[in-house]
């Protein structure tokens, strides 16, 4: 065995090479795009400037207050990355399965799930023509479904590179451990939830301490938002928050240039503080130990998208 195909590994390290090149180059400043390459529909033929080149615009004009307030998150977002991100390992084009591709208006969406990603996939469906009407009448596993949406994996190297200078890329995130609840809540917290045994392989019992609490289970194996959308590695041109979402959503479309496009149902001010509520009690059942390492697990997405550490955690 050994040192098979040494042409084959020259090729792929290649390959992994553009991809680290492409992606060091991403997190410039903002710079106008422009594209002269007629790829059909919309800003690319010419007719109207790309979301990208407006926000650029808005930047260097006199700022709405709603401007400068992404514009801080994104600064915020970059100094939080050089102070805290370190030891970056290479991304390989996989790692960019979460980021969906708009062609016609030029957007990238990393979608986080939790945190409004139907409504946003539907929304896009909506803007790219590939569902017709409302958003809010796609039916749920139709917006999931795979393939529906492209994603910047299914590109090369180059195409890749030519996306992620020139289109407007944007997130959406949320207090984590809410986050993290509402994703308890909505799969697993049914006594005997078959997703719950499917995926842990037991059943939800009476509520344990510790590691076999069922919902440290699901908060150690959930998927970090900086870990699926590399806001380090990748230049975020709006970070949304669910916080915010109508507003933030509005903004968004507005850059897209589809302002009457309406995003479905915001989350209502009551939920908010129920999230907030369940949370706190799905740590009581974890022991401080558990509740430090949960937050090491999450403490990047408390850092780079500027939420404070919730007051019920124990952490000593
Ligand atoms: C970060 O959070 C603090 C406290 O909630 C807030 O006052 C501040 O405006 C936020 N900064 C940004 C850039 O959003």
């Amino acid at each position: 065995m050994g040192r098979r195909c040494p042409r084959r590994r020259m090729l792929e390290a290649a390959c992994l090479g553009a991809v680290l090149l492409l992606l060091c180059v991403a997190p410039r400043a903002l710079r106008p795009a422009f594209e002269s390459r007629p790829l059909g529909s919309g800003w690319l033929s010419g007719r109207r400037r790309s979301p990208l080149q407006i926000l650029h615009d808005l930047d260097q004009g006199p700022r709405s207050p709603l401007a400068e307030a992404h514009r801080q998150r994104r600064d915020l977002l970059r100094r939080a990355c050089s102070r805290h991100a370190r030891r970056q390992r290479l991304l390989r084009p996989e790692d960019l399965r979460h980021v969906l591709v708009d062609d016609a208006h030029g957007l990238l969406y990393c979608y986080v799930p939790k945190v409004a990603c139907t409504n946003w996939k539907r929304v896009l469906l909506a803007l790219s023509g590939r569902a017709r009407g409302d958003p809010r009448a796609i039916p749920a596993h139709e917006a999931h479904a795979p393939g529906r949406l492209p994603s910047l994996a299914d590109f090369g190297p180059a195409e890749i590179n030519r996306r992620l200078r020139t289109y407007l890329a944007f997130l959406f995130v949320r207090e984590p451990f809410k986050r993290l609840a509402s994703a308890y809540r909505n799969k697993f917290a049914r006594p005997y939830s078959e997703a719950f045994q499917r995926r842990y392989g037991t059943r939800i019992h009476t509520p344990a301490c510790g590691p076999e609490s069922p919902a440290f289970l699901v908060f150690f194996h959930w998927e970090r938002a900086h870990a699926l959308c590399h806001p380090c590695r990748l230049r975020y041109d709006v970070v949304g928050k669910f916080e915010t979402l109508a507003e933030d959503a509005a903004f968004v479309l507005g850059l897209a240039g589809a302002p009457g496009l309406h995003f479905p149902a915001p989350p209502r001010p009551r939920a908010a503080a129920a999230a907030r509520d369940y949370a706190a009690r799905l740590f009581q059942d974890i022991s401080p130990f558990y509740q430090r390492r949960l937050f090491d697990l999450y403490k990047m997405d408390f850092l780079l998208f500027n939420y404070s550490v919730p007051a019920y955690l124990r952490l000593h």
